[in-house]
């Protein structure tokens, strides 16, 4: 299996415009790109090699849901990823894990591929919280679709080395990796999953993570705004393995 890049531009570019280019620099095979949803359809019209990503999506099929998003809708342009649950949205803007939970399985549903999203805070981890949190994200996360056969990527991005330019080391990402799999993987033979990090991943520290194959690829913030950049990022996965 080989490294899974995605590439989370967050609430960017300012322009269609600027999409267009950024979208034209990142087209590259092995990288899914998640933009804004203004921008979704350019992209997907733009790229030739990349995936399509959305950034969230809403749990109502249709209907009265002003400003918000379904999974058909998203599916329907060619959408084939989903972010659900980053820290971003849990934290400014009150996405709790039963809504999570919502979203993947309307993700599944659809047939979109989630990819949801765990991490602790400075706090949490200083008091030794970590594993609980990941612990009750994955599983509060997962409670509706635990039976059914379905496909997911867990994102492990540490809150505070979201944007900071300190990442998690590889070794304490190996530790998280297999603490994930130890809480999955008695829950449910239905789900397969692949664990990714996330949090201040460039291409100068990507290959540190990239070595290890149960690390299977990265979700990128601010590196992803940078056509070249992102690109180094992908071609230093393809050199390693995943499983
Ligand atoms: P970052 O963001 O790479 O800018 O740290 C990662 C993310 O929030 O998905």
């Amino acid at each position: 299996m080989s490294k899974l890049i995605i590439a989370n531009w967050k609430m960017n570019p300012r322009t269609l415009t600027e999409a267009r280019e950024l979208a034209k620099a990142s087209d590259i095979e092995g990288l899914i790109i998640c933009p804004p949803f203004p921008f979704l359809e350019e992209v997907g019209a733009t790229i030739r090699k990349a995936k399509l990503g959305a950034q969230d999506l809403f749990w109502g099929e249709g209907g009265a849901y002003t400003g918000e998003v379904s999974a058909d809708e998203l599916k329907d342009i060619g959408v084939e990823y989903v972010i659900i649950g980053h820290s971003e949205r849990r934290q400014n803007l009150g996405e709790t894990d039963e809504m999570v939970a919502k979203k993947i399985a309307a993700a599944l549903k659809a047939g979109l591929k989630p990819i949801l999203c765990v991490g602790e805070t400075r706090a949490e981890r200083d008091a030794g919280k970590t594993g609980s949190v990941v612990q009750r994200e994955l599983e509060t996360g997962l409670f509706l679709t635990k039976n059914q056969k379905s496909s997911i990527v867990v994102a492990y991005e540490p809150i505070w080395a979201i944007g900071t330019g300190t990442p998690d080391t590889p070794e304490s990402m190996l530790e998280m990796v297999e603490f994930i799999k130890n809480v999955l993987n008695p829950q449910s033979r239905a789900l397969t999953f692949s664990v990714i990090y996330g949090g201040s991943v460039t291409s100068k520290n990507a290959e540190s993570f990239f070595r290890h194959k149960e690390i299977n690829g990265a979700l990128v913030g601010g590196a992803s705004l940078k056509g070249e950049e992102i690109k180094k990022i992908v071609e230093i996965g393809k050199k390693y393995e995943s499983r």
